[in-house]
Formats: structure tokens, C-alpha cells, sequence
């Protein structure tokens, strides 16, 4: 692991946006990162010290628990699912959304008794543990990769696992809400090994980005 640069993995999206200019505020910035047209994947800041890179969200906690990140910055759902060991060290607050099961509102019946019903989602270790250990019923667990919306419409299962934020999707396609699972946020994650070796510059840093936060 190279310890000359703190290593942050964003997550494509909204979040990087929120992050980069939660960065912005404790003075570290990435110019190069800002031209939208731009193709490049990673993108150092030489004076600071800092390199960050965009990676698909669901690969953030994996750069991280392998040390090619010493930073991350992804959405709950995503730590959840991927299940990595990492240490998870700071709520930044924004990205909040619920995880839900939602489908049809005549689909909550199936949801009282412990029969077999099919759960559609792109968060399936999620989906199963809230069905195992928590509503101790063990339904079909179809992975989807989008557009989860779309499976209790055209019949592929009767509710799905998805993230809520505003509802418009649901609504717009005749879902609802019918549990709620947990609510989420973006959160910054550290590899384990780099929390020892570089202590002081990611302690420094959390602890920035934690009054930055606060003073907003
Ligand atoms: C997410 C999620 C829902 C939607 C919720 O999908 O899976 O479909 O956003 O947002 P809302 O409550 O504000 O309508 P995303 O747009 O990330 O794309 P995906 O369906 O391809 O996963």
C-alpha cells in the first residue's frame, strides 16, 4: 500500500458531488475532478497528498476492505449489502433514504402470515436477513440489478427490497410502502490497516469532516 496518498473511493452519483463539496469545505479540493467531460477515473490532488477515484457504488466497500482505498464514501444500503470489513466511521448526514418493502397495498396481506411469497430486489443479502431474522418467514429472493420497481407490476414477485427517498417512483407505478427496514445515509468508511498506519491523517480528516458537518 502506497502511504504517500490518502486513497478516497467515492461512489458514482449524487454522493460523490455531496462529498467532493463536503471536502471543499475542510480546504481539500480536486479541480481536475470537476470537468464533467472528463473520462478519467482517478484524479490527485499532489500538494495535498490526496487521490480520489469514482468507482460503481457496491465496488466502494471492496476497494476499501482491500487497502486500495484508505477512504470511502458510500450509502448505508451499499454497507449493508456488501458486508465488508471495514470500519465504518462517520454519518455525513446527506443521501438519506429509507430501505423499504414496498409493493402493491394488497401485498401487505402477505406479509402477516408466514407463507411463501417472492421478494424482489438488488440488495438480497439485505431482503434475506430482514425476512429470515426479523420476520422469521423465508421467501424467494430474486436479485435485480434495476428498475426494481418494475418485478410486482409485470409479476415476477409480489413485493420488493428497494431504496425510498421521495416515494415518486412508487407512487407513479401504484406501490407503496408496506415495512420499513432501516433508514439510511451516506457514511465514511476506512480500511483497517490504514486507520493504524495513517492514523493521524484519517483521524484529522474524520474529525474535519465531522465539524464541517456540523457547522452546516
Ligand atoms: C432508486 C431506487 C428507487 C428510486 C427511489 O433507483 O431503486 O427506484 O431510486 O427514489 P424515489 O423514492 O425518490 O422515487 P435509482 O434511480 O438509483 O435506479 P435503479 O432503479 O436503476 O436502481
Amino acid at each position: 500500500m502506497d502511504h504517500t496518498y490518502i486513497t478516497v473511493a467515492l461512489g458514482k452519483g449524487r454522493l460523490a458531488k455531496q462529498s467532493m463539496e463536503l471536502f471543499g469545505k475542510v480546504g481539500i479540493h480536486c479541480e481536475e475532478m470537476e470537468d464533467k467531460n472528463t473520462r478519467k477515473l482517478i484524479f490527485t490532488n499532489e500538494e495535498q497528498k490526496m487521490r480520489f477515484f469514482l468507482a460503481k457504488s457496491p465496488d466502494v466497500p471492496t476497494y476499501v476492505e482491500y487497502g486500495a482505498a484508505d477512504i470511502g464514501i458510500v450509502g448505508e444500503d451499499t454497507i449493508l449489502e456488501e458486508a465488508r470489513n471495514i470500519y465504518e466511521v462517520l454519518d455525513l448526514g446527506f443521501g438519506k433514504c429509507r430501505m423499504c418493502v414496498c409493493g402493491p397495498a394488497e401485498a401487505k396481506e402477505l406479509l402477516l402470515h408466514q407463507q411463501q411469497i417472492r421478494v424482489a430486489s438488488k440488495y438480497p443479502r439485505i431482503a434475506k436477513d430482514y425476512f429470515y431474522n426479523v420476520k422469521h418467514q423465508t421467501p424467494e429472493i430474486i436479485k435485480l440489478n434495476g428498475s426494481i420497481e418494475l418485478a410486482p407490476i409485470v409479476g415476477l414477485s409480489d413485493v420488493i427490497v428497494d431504496i425510498v427517498e421521495t416515494g415518486s417512483t412508487l407512487k407513479e407505478n401504484g406501490l407503496c410502502v408496506l415495512e420499513e427496514i432501516v433508514p439510511l445515509s451516506a457514511r465514511v468508511v476506512v480500511n483497517q490497516v490504514s486507520m493504524k498506519m495513517q492514523n493521524e491523517r484519517i483521524t484529522w480528516l474524520i474529525r474535519a469532516l465531522n465539524e464541517a458537518l456540523n457547522e452546516e
